[in-house]
């Protein structure tokens, strides 16, 4: 498989999350009360796989094959995006201190969890659409088929290292188990 057709599998993973995410905060917003352990699950999605796991295979894997092909101008948009990673970072910490709030009993920090799972929505849902569209493109253009194959190969030893067998496959069980809930 090509490293850039994995990229875009996860993506779509990422895209039914934060359905979920959204359909969690439309009830907070109408003022249900949600189980905070769905948010806790998300949460730990969007660090443990999307943060050390999607953004790392990106970072140190893809983007660097890429910027020995590419012109200066390529090199401003991998800048971009990894900025979108940090500031990715930077929304879920500020959502998981608001969830650990609302756990506690504060019911104020529905609010918090609404705004910061809308920031981190737009701006997760802006950058794929790029990398979709615009980078990944790109990429299979640019990266030979045995380079793309390697890079996959590199993906998958990163992600047994950082998740493993268990965890992917209870990751599967949980997305199924809020779409069904919330979907
Ligand atoms: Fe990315
Ligand atoms: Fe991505």
């Amino acid at each position: 498989m090509k490293a850039t057709e994995q990229l875009k599998k996860e993506h779509n993973a990422v895209k039914v999350t934060l359905r979920i995410l959204d359909r969690i905060s439309k009830k907070l917003e109408a003022g249900e009360r949600v189980d905070p352990l769905h948010l806790e699950e998300l949460i730990d999605f969007f660090s443990a796989f999307v943060d050390k796991c999607h953004h790392v295979k990106e970072e140190e894997m893809l983007f660097v094959a890429m910027k020995d092909s590419f012109d200066p101008s390529d090199g401003d948009r991998i800048g971009a995006l990894i900025k979108d990673h940090v500031s990715g970072r930077n929304f879920i910490r500020d959502l998981s201190y608001a969830v650990a709030e609302y756990r506690a009993g504060d019911a104020r920090a529905a609010g918090a969890i609404v705004r910061f799972a809308k920031n981190y929505t737009t701006l997760l849902l802006q950058h794929i659409d790029i990398e979709d569209n615009v980078l990944y493109p790109l990429a299979n253009k640019r990266l030979s088929e045995k380079k793309q194959e390697e890079l996959y190969r590199d993906f998958e030893r990163l992600e047994e290292e950082e998740i493993g067998h268990g965890k992917h496959a209870a990751y599967h069980e949980m997305i199924d188990r809020l779409k069904t809930l919330y979907l």
